[in-house]
């Protein structure tokens, strides 16, 4: 429910403009917390016909400067460019620069930019060691943001699920894998809680709390093996047999494989200890049982 969502964030300033590029899962939330509060928000999608499309933006396609007329604040949530460029700066920068009224730029970044830890924890302070191409690639968008001068913020993010985007879609369809890696760990992020922050981070950035880079992760690093038993528990299905990692790497998609081979538990304490934030979701057991409700 929205209602969890907004009780503890305060409005964002009337006539505020929140224009998001990439309307896809995380865009669409944030966007409905957003109208909430009565912002104007428009949202970018590639496709006419795709749900929640209030204008196009493609890296290959120009927006009009219509979108950015009054636009207070900005969120990208678009993945780099094979060649390692943002899309929307290597589009949009001029515009970007030239918008006179923006207040707050947010991009969503991975927390695989931190690359692997065996383990152990990562906070801002940690240096970035990405390791995988395409964390190497979200580096170099979190410093091409930065260079820009606006007032940006980068949201580092972990495994993102909610409702529709959970551990129940592959134990429904019966495609669910028990991997087995002993110590092995995923941090991960409920969406409502993604929207809760960005909310959260304007409002404090206005006060000039306005750290530029934070982790937004819950509390509870786990396997999938406890995140998926846990599912079942809820949605009373049989858990499948365990697969030991060695085998189960031989089927996987390269990018899953990638996955897999980091390990790395994501502290939050600079956005729910120091900053102030209450996760929604403090923890798969809680996000999970939400994902369960939306399923029925
Ligand atoms: N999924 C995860 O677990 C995870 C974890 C950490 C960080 N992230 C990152 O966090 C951000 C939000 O994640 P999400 O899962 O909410 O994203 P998502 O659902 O995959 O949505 C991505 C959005 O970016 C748009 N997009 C992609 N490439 C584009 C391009 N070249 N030009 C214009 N638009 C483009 C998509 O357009 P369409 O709507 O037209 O498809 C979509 O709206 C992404 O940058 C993602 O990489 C994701």
């Amino acid at each position: 429910m929205i209602q969890n969502i907004v009780k503890q964030l305060d409005p964002l300033p009337s006539k505020s403009k929140l224009v998001i590029f990439g309307g896809g899962f995380s865009g669409q939330r944030i966007a409905s917390v957003g109208r909430h509060f009565g912002a104007n928000v428009l949202c970018s999608r590639r496709k006419k016909n795709s749900k929640g499309a209030d204008f196009i933006f493609d890296s290959n396609i120009k927006v009009s400067n219509e979108v950015f007329e009054g636009a207070t604040h900005v969120l990208s949530c678009i993945p780099p460019l094979l060649s390692g460029e943002d899309p929307v700066l290597k589009q949009l920068k001029t515009q970007l620069l030239n918008s006179k009224k923006l207040r707050w730029v947010g991009y969503l970044s991975t927390t695989g930019v931190y690359g692997d830890t065996q383990g152990k924890w990562v906070s801002e302070d940690s240096s970035p060691n990405p390791q995988q191409e395409r964390s190497i690639r979200r580096f170099s968008c979190e410093k091409q943001w930065l260079e820009t001068k606006l007032p940006v913020q980068i949201l580092r993010l972990p495994g993102i699920y909610g409702p529709g985007r959970s551990a129940f879609e592959s134990l429904i369809s019966g495609t669910v894998k028990m991997v087995d890696k002993p110590g092995q760990v995923f941090s991960r992020v409920h969406v409502d809680d993604i929207a809760g922050a960005v909310l959260f981070l304007i409002n404090l950035f206005s006060q000039g709390k306005d750290p530029k880079v934070i982790n937004v992760a819950d509390n509870l690093p786990t396997s999938n093996l406890e995140v998926i038993a846990f599912a079942a528990k809820l949605a009373k299905k049989p858990l499948p047999s365990k697969i030991p990692f060695e085998i189960a790497k031989k089927s996987m998609s390269p990018m899953a494989l990638s996955f897999w081979e980091e390990n790395r538990k994501v502290d939050n304490k600079l956005l729910c200890k120091k900053l102030g934030y209450s996760l929604i979701y403090p923890d798969y057991k809680a996000g999970l049982k939400n994902c369960f409700s939306k399923l029925k």
